[in-house]
């Protein structure tokens, strides 16, 4: 009964947010004024509970929960592991960031498949699972500090991966990241667009993500974040947690270094 109520108070305030008066301000504004509205009644905490249920429960072929996940700081501990990540992890050999790392936890100790996850397309079957648990995860990092690490080689060579997809342009409007990331105090219509080549502020841009979108009532993780950029850049869509969007995610990451994280944010 209390999810009715907030949806439906959810709808009120999008309608209030398209209005006449909410064009002459940004989004960013609008964002603000319906947060402040919500006060105790964040649509993103339904998220928030749902995933910490997912990892708590026996789940998959395997009936095992996820609580001997290790990501990052040791088995099982989630608080401050967010803000932390990507990272570099001896047992993958790879740098991963929360997604791919969750993709190996549900394989390895769950018995599901990653690859067929990784194909599942947004909102859909077990990305729904992901979406939930990326929402729980980072919100036990809320109020931390982005504090993506840069000691192994490996994660150094993914910030210099991610800075060269970052500025890297093509497609049939010549676009890179940057060409909408890139300065100071962009704007597309109503959005405000932060700069992503360095630290952008307390809760913008990576330290903002995953989020609730308000418009469509989902949450989206990073990686759906990424995925809608590069339907925005007129790129082809990259693989769901390939080495190119974790790559992206750390240079964003440890530009933000230092930012305090209030993700799951609210979004338009
Ligand atoms: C054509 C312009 C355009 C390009 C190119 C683009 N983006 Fe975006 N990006 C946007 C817009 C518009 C938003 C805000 C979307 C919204 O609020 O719905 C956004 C939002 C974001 C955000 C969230 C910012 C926040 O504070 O919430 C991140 C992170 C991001 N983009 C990363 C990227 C990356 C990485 C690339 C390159 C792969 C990229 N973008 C390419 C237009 C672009």
């Amino acid at each position: 009964m209390h999810t009715t109520r907030i949806m439906v108070g959810t709808l009120a305030a999008l309608g209030a947010l398209g209005s006449a008066s909410a064009q002459q301000k940004s989004a960013a504004d609008g964002i603000a004024e319906y947060r402040k509205m919500l006060e105790d009644g964040n649509p993103a905490e339904l998220f928030e509970a749902k995933g910490e249920d997912l990892w708590k429960t026996p789940r998959g072929p395997k009936k095992v929960s996820l609580q001997s996940c290790d990501l990052g700081l040791g088995p099982g501990v989630v608080k401050g592991a967010w803000v932390q990540m990507p990272r570099w992890f001896a047992d993958t050999g790879r740098v991963q960031d929360l997604e791919s790392r969750l993709l190996t936890c549900m394989e390895k100790i769950q018995g599901f498949s990653a690859t067929e996850i990784a194909a599942t397309p947004f909102g859909k079957g077990e990305q729904v699972t992901l979406e939930a648990l990326s929402a729980w995860i980072s919100a036990e990092s809320r109020g931390m500090k982005i504090a993506v690490p840069q000691a192994h080689a490996e994660e150094r060579r993914f910030y210099a991966l991610g800075q060269r997809a970052f500025f890297f342009r093509g497609g049939p409007m010549d676009f890179s990241c940057a060409s909408c990331h890139g300065e100071d105090g962009k704007r597309i219509r109503l959005q405000d667009l932060p700069n992503l080549t360095k630290n952008p502020g307390d809760g913008v841009g990576f330290a903002a993500w995953p989020a609730y979108r308000v418009s469509s009532g989902e949450m989206w993780s990073m990686q759906r974040r990424l995925n809608d950029c590069f339907r925005q850049q007129r790129f082809p869509y990259p693989g769901y947690a390939s080495d190119v969007t974790i790559a992206l995610g750390v240079f964003m990451g440890v530009n933000a270094r230092g930012a305090e994280s209030i993700a799951p944010a609210l979004k338009r």
